[in-house]
């Protein structure tokens, strides 16, 4: 049982993005989706949330195509994401927005509370619980938008570029924040990015997606050393 993404295209108008995507979540795995600026990856993830159109192929949840399901109703399967550039309520305070994911747990909410151990670990949610979310840094949104996400009891997670417009150690705080939803939550994590080398570094498995399709796919710590990827995505001369 998995998150599977078999030969996804689509596109913006006449555009085709997307030409034959396949990309495969377990459950409990951390998977990279790498690639440049304008590759792609938000195109993917808005793909396999619903928000855009399969022109072809299909996503499969749990071994069920939810292909021609609104983006609710993936969610109400467990199927979330968080977008590019966080999408917090910004008036609500942090609190509330974290509420607010709780709220959309429904019935999936069973079992231990994973939003407590990621309080624990990164005490400055907390520490922000009643200020107004726009007040809040980049990292502290990116954050909250995590750990909101995660109050809402997903069983696959789709981050898209979490480390935008952050700071090379913010994103290192990130990066270990999603390592820990990952280990606390049984989630399978789908986190596409455009810092490579902290993307490889954290997840198991890794695809690099080149305009609108994956020219590599592997263990992710393999694809991190390989001279490909290396000259390509992280400077190395
Ligand atoms: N709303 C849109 N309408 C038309 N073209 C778009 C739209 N959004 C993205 N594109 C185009 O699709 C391609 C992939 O974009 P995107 O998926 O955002 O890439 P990435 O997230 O990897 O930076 C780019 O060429 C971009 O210009
Ligand atoms: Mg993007």
């Amino acid at each position: 049982m998995s998150l599977v993404v078999e030969k996804a295209e689509s596109g913006y108008d006449r555009n085709p993005i997307l030409t034959g995507v396949s990309v495969r979540v377990d459950p409990g795995e951390l998977v990279a989706v790498v690639g440049s600026n304008g590759a792609g990856k938000t195109t993917l993830v808005r793909t396999i949330v619903g928000q855009l159109a399969l022109r072809s192929g299909s996503v499969t949840l749990e071994g069920a195509d939810v292909s021609s399901l609104a983006t609710h109703k993936r969610a109400k399967q467990g199927l979330m994401m968080v977008p590019e550039g966080r999408k917090l309520f910004p008036r609500l305070t942090v609190g509330e927005n974290i509420a607010l994911g709780r709220r959309a747990a429904g019935k999936r909410a069973t079992g231990e509370d994973p939003v407590e151990a990621l309080l624990e670990a990164f005490p400055v949610v907390k520490e922000r619980w009643g200020q107004q979310a726009s007040l809040l840094s980049g990292g502290e949104q990116q954050m909250v938008a995590l750990t909101r996400a995660v109050a809402a009891r997903p069983s696959y997670l789709l981050l898209d570029e979490p480390s935008l417009g952050l700071s090379p150690l913010k994103t290192l705080d990130v990066f270990r924040l999603i390592e820990l939803i990952r280990e606390r939550t049984g989630a399978g994590v789908l986190l596409v990015e455009q810092m490579a080398d902290q993307a490889l570094a954290a997840a198991d498995r890794a695809y690099v997606l080149e305009h609108g399709r994956i020219s590599m796919e592997g263990d992710a710590a393999e694809l991190r050393a390989s001279d490909e990827v290396r000259r390509a995505y992280l400077g190395a001369a």
